[in-house]
């Protein structure tokens, strides 16, 4: 029950984090330049602390939790990917990023607000289906996300929908990513949590199959999902080469995984509110 009570200590940092002390880290995993997270240290009082911290026990346990469930389709929470619920410094952190909107977004071929960028999430990373604009679930969760860019001022992003501490793309290397090299280095240094067959453990969510991303997700893409290992995995102590990170993502993204159709996770158009994108075609 490693991963639970990984998750416990994690959601106890920042409850903490929610009353007068930072969930602050002291240790920066990435080695890169000495910066550490500092989320804000206190809630707003009244109804919105409450909103905030609904969204963040929300993106701690997207696919349990009654209002986000009905929209997960898979195993994954936000807090997956987006490490200590968004405050890691490095790991798709969401320190800062409500200052980046609203924002150019190439994928979707328009401007895209923080809470469209958030419900896209659930369509391909979470494999689920659009909540709805304005809904209990967007909201709090665009709450939680806004209130994590306390302070910070504001600098939207004409190029892309990605704030200021976004995973940095890696150089890509000589020689070509090979899933046989990654099939090795998978086996010494990722199986241990997520399991030989991906499918995951107690330790580790899936890293493929049904109950992962999709193949519309950002890390379904190898250099993406390369960038984001080189800062997050192993949990806790990243220290892959970027060779590795590659050949490794090669290996995890050479296997069988929901295939995305943006048809597929658009909910009704009549509970959706307005879909800020373009017709059915694009994955990136
Ligand atoms: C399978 C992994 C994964 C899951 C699960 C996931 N995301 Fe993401 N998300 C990403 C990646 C990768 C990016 C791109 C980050 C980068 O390039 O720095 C991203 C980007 C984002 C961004 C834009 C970040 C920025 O810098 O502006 C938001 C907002 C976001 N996700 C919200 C969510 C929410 C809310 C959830 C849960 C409902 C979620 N994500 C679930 C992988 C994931
Ligand atoms: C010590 C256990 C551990 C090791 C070793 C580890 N991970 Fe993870 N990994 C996790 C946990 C736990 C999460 C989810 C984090 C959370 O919920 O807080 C995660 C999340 C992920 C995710 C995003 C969510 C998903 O399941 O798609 C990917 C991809 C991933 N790990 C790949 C890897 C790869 C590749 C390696 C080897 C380089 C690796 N991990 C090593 C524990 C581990």
């Amino acid at each position: 029950m490693r991963w639970l009570g990984w998750m416990c200590v994690a959601m106890m940092v920042v409850s903490i984090a929610s009353g007068d002390e930072v969930g602050d880290r002291s240790a920066n995993p990435s080695g890169d330049a000495p910066e550490h997270a500092s989320g804000p240290r206190q809630l707003p009082p009244g109804e919105l602390g409450r909103v905030i911290e609904l969204g963040r026990e929300i993106v701690f346990n997207t696919s349990e939790h009654p209002l986000s469930k009905p929209y997960v389709g898979n195993a994954l929470n936000c807090t997956s990917c987006h490490l200590d619920g968004g405050q890691h410094p490095t790991a798709a952190s969401f320190l800062g990023i409500a200052t980046a909107y609203p924002a150019w977004s190439p994928r979707e071929q328009r401007v895209v607000t923080l809470q469209d960028r958030s419900l896209n999430c659930f369509m391909r990373s979470q494999n689920g289906t659009r909540p709805p604009l304005g809904s209990e679930v967007s909201v709090a969760i665009t709450a939680y996300i806004t209130w994590l860019s306390t302070d910070q001022p504001i600098r939207q992003n004409p190029n892309k929908p990605l704030g200021p501490r976004h995973v940095p793309a890696l150089d890509a290397h000589e020689q070509q990513p090979s899933v046989s090299r990654g099939a090795v280095l998978y086996a010494d240094h990722c199986a241990s949590c997520h399991a030989d067959n991906g499918l995951g453990s107690d330790d580790g969510p899936p890293v493929w199959g049904d109950d992962s991303y999709n193949d519309g997700a950002g890390l379904s893409r190898v250099p993406k999902l390369a960038a984001w290992l080189k800062v997050a995995m192993p949990l806790d102590d990243p220290y892959l080469s970027a060779a590795e990170s590659f050949d490794i993502a090669a290996f995890v993204n050479s296997h069988r995984r929901p295939h995305f159709e943006l048809s597929k996770h658009l909910p009704a158009a009549d509970a959706r509110g307005e879909y800020n994108g373009v017709s059915d075609e694009g994955h990136h």
